[in-house]
C-alpha cells in the first residue's frame, strides 16, 4: 500500500503553504498574491480526471495538469513501469550511447508520426523540442548549400516555450519583453482566431484561413525567402485559447513552405498523444510537417519528455561524413520517461483513448456551446477534447475587457471562483480573456455535464462582478 511520505505528514497544511510562499519559486506567479492573503493551494493527490488538495477538497482536472494527464491521474501501470526501469537501469544518456526504452519509443514514435518522420530527438520538454527544431533548421541549410537561411515565421499569441531561442519564436510580447534582446529573427504573422477575424472574412472561414496563410507567403517574401529557415504552427494553437486551422489553412502553409524551401515546423507539445483524437493532430488534418515537436501527453505527466521528430531529408547531411548535431540535454530521453511513454502508448491502444476523443468530442463541444447563452460568452472554439471559451463585455459587437477589469474579471475574480467550485481549469488574458479546457481523454457526457454546471454557476456570478 501507498502511505503519504512522512515529509507531507510532518507538515501540517498551513506550514506547507507558508513554506510554499516563503522558498517556492512558482513558474509564470505573482508571488504578491500570497503574501495579501491568498494561500498557495497544495495539490496533494489524484485519481482519474480528479485531484484533492491538501485540506481534501476535490476538484476535476479541467486541464489534465498543464495539457499533459491524458491518461488520468493515479494509474498504477504507469508507475510500475517508472520502477522497474529505475530498478534495471536508472539512468543512461543518449550522447553516443542508447538504451533500449528510448530506442524502441523512438521506433514507435516513427511509426506512429505522418509521412517519413522518421528520426526522433528526445529532449525533456516542448520548449526544448522546439529549441531543438529552429537549431535543426538553421544547420541542416549551412550544411546544404542555403546558410542564409535562419528566420523563423510563427504567429501572434502563439506560446511556443521560455529558451531565448523559443521565447524569440513565441508571439506574446509581455512574455518576451523583460528577456529581451532575444534571439533575432522571430517573425510574427496573424493568427487562425476566426472569431476576431477581419471584417470582410466573418461567415467565411475558408476565405479567412487562405488570407491568413498567405501572410506567411507575404512575410517571406518581405524578409527574402533566402533568409527563413522555418515557420512555427500549432496545428490548433493554444495561446490565445485554440484556434483551430481553417479548412484548408494547413494545406495552404505546406505549399507555401514547399514553394520557398522553408521547413514547416508543426509544434504539437499540447495537441499530439490524443488531445485532438490521433496520436498526432497533423494526422488528423492529413497535412504532413517536416518536423514536429511533441512532449506533455507522450508520458500522461509519469515523468518528463520531449521529442523533435524530423523527416528523412532534415537528417540526410548527418547520416554519412562527419557532421555532427553538437546539441543535446543530459535528460533527453531519460530510461525512465521513455520506458513510462511505452506504457502510457499501450493504455491509448488498449483503452482506445484516441478513438474515445474522437467519438465523443462532438458531445463535449455541444454541452459547452450551452454557454452561449450567458451574455458573458462570446465564442466557444477547439477540437478533440481542447476548448477556448471567450468571454465578452458585449456579445452583440465582441467587444472584449480592457486591462483593468480583466484583472478584475480573471485574476480577481474567475481563477479564484472556479476552483473554489470545485473545477480546475485555466482563466487566461495573453490574447482576448478565456477559459481554457483540456480535460483527460478518458472521461464522457457525465463529466461534460459536471463541467458545464459549474462553469454556468462562475460565469453568471461574474456578471455581478464587473
Ligand atoms: C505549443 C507549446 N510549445 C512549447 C511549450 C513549452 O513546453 P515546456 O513547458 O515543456 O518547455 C508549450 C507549453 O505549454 C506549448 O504549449
Amino acid at each position: 500500500m501507498i502511505t503519504t511520505p512522512q515529509y507531507v505528514t510532518e507538515s501540517s497544511n498551513n506550514h506547507l503553504a507558508d513554506k510554499a510562499r516563503d522558498h517556492l519559486w512558482m513558474h509564470f506567479t505573482r508571488h504578491s498574491t500570497y503574501y495579501e492573503g491568498h494561500r498557495v493551494p497544495i495539490i496533494t493527490k489524484g485519481e482519474g480526471a480528479y485531484i484533492w488538495d491538501v485540506q481534501g477538497n476535490k476538484y476535476f482536472d479541467g486541464l489534465s495538469g498543464l495539457f499533459v494527464v491524458q491518461a488520468g491521474h493515479g494509474r498504477k501501470e504507469l508507475a510500475q513501469a517508472a520502477a522497474k526501469q529505475a530498478e534495471e537501469l536508472a539512468f543512461f544518456p543518449l550522447w553516443s550511447y542508447a538504451h533500449p526504452s528510448a530506442i524502441l519509443l523512438a521506433e514507435r514514435l516513427a511509426q506512429l508520426a505522418p509521412g517519413d518522420l522518421n528520426r526522433v530527438f528526445f529532449t525533456s520538454g516542448g520548449g526544448e523540442a522546439v529549441e531543438s527544431a529552429w537549431k535543426l533548421a538553421k544547420q541542416y541549410f549551412k550544411l546544404t548549400g542555403k546558410p542564409a537561411k535562419t528566420k523563423v515565421i510563427s504567429r501572434a499569441v502563439a506560446y511556443h516555450g521560455t529558451p531565448q531561442g523559443a521565447l524569440s519564436i513565441t508571439g506574446i510580447p509581455e512574455a518576451k519583453i523583460p528577456f529581451e534582446p532575444l534571439v533575432p529573427g522571430g517573425i510574427k504573422v496573424p493568427n487562425t482566431n476566426f472569431y476576431r477575424a477581419p471584417e470582410e472574412f466573418r461567415g467565411d472561414e475558408k476565405a479567412f484561413g487562405l488570407w491568413a496563410a498567405n501572410r506567411i507567403a507575404e512575410a517571406i517574401e518581405f524578409e527574402g525567402s533566402d533568409s527563413v529557415a522555418a515557420v512555427f504552427v500549432e496545428p490548433v494553437q493554444n495561446s490565445g485559447g485554440c484556434f483551430p486551422p481553417p479548412p484548408g489553412y494547413l494545406e495552404r502553409v505546406r505549399e507555401i513552405c514547399d514553394e520557398y524551401d522553408v521547413l514547416m515546423v508543426a509544434d504539437e507539445t499540447i495537441t499530439a498523444f490524443g488531445r485532438i483524437g490521433d496520436y498526432f493532430a497533423m494526422k488528423r488534418f492529413g497535412v504532413t510537417p517536416d518536423i514536429i515537436t511533441c512532449a506533455k501527453g507522450m508520458t500522461s505527466g509519469y515523468s518528463p519528455l520531449g521529442a523533435m521528430i524530423a523527416s528523412d531529408r532534415l537528417f540526410e547531411p548527418f547520416k554519412h561524413g562527419t557532421h555532427t548535431f553538437l546539441h543535446g540535454y543530459t535528460w533527453g530521453g531519460h530510461p525512465v520517461s521513455a520506458a513510462v511513454a511505452m506504457e502510457n502508448l499501450d493504455i491509448f491502444e488498449r483503452e482506445g483513448l484516441n478513438k474515445n476523443v474522437q467519438e465523443n468530442e462532438g458531445n463535449f463541444r455541444r454541452t459547452l456551446e450551452k454557454l452561449t447563452d450567458l451574455p458573458i460568452v462570446g465564442d466557444v472554439r477547439g477540437a478533440g477534447y481542447f476548448y477556448g471559451i471567450e468571454l465578452v463585455k458585449d456579445k452583440k459587437t465582441r467587444e472584449t475587457f480592457n486591462d483593468d477589469e480583466c484583472e478584475r474579471l480573471l485574476r480577481g475574480f474567475l481563477s479564484k471562483a472556479l476552483f473554489d467550485n470545485g473545477l480546475y481549469c485555466r482563466a487566461d488574458d495573453r490574447g482576448d480573456p478565456v477559459i481554457q479546457l483540456a480535460p483527460p481523454l478518458t472521461i464522457g457526457q457525465k463529466e461534460f455535464d459536471e463541467i458545464e454546471s459549474t462553469l454556468r454557476i462562475v460565469l453568471t456570478q461574474a456578471l455581478e462582478v464587473l
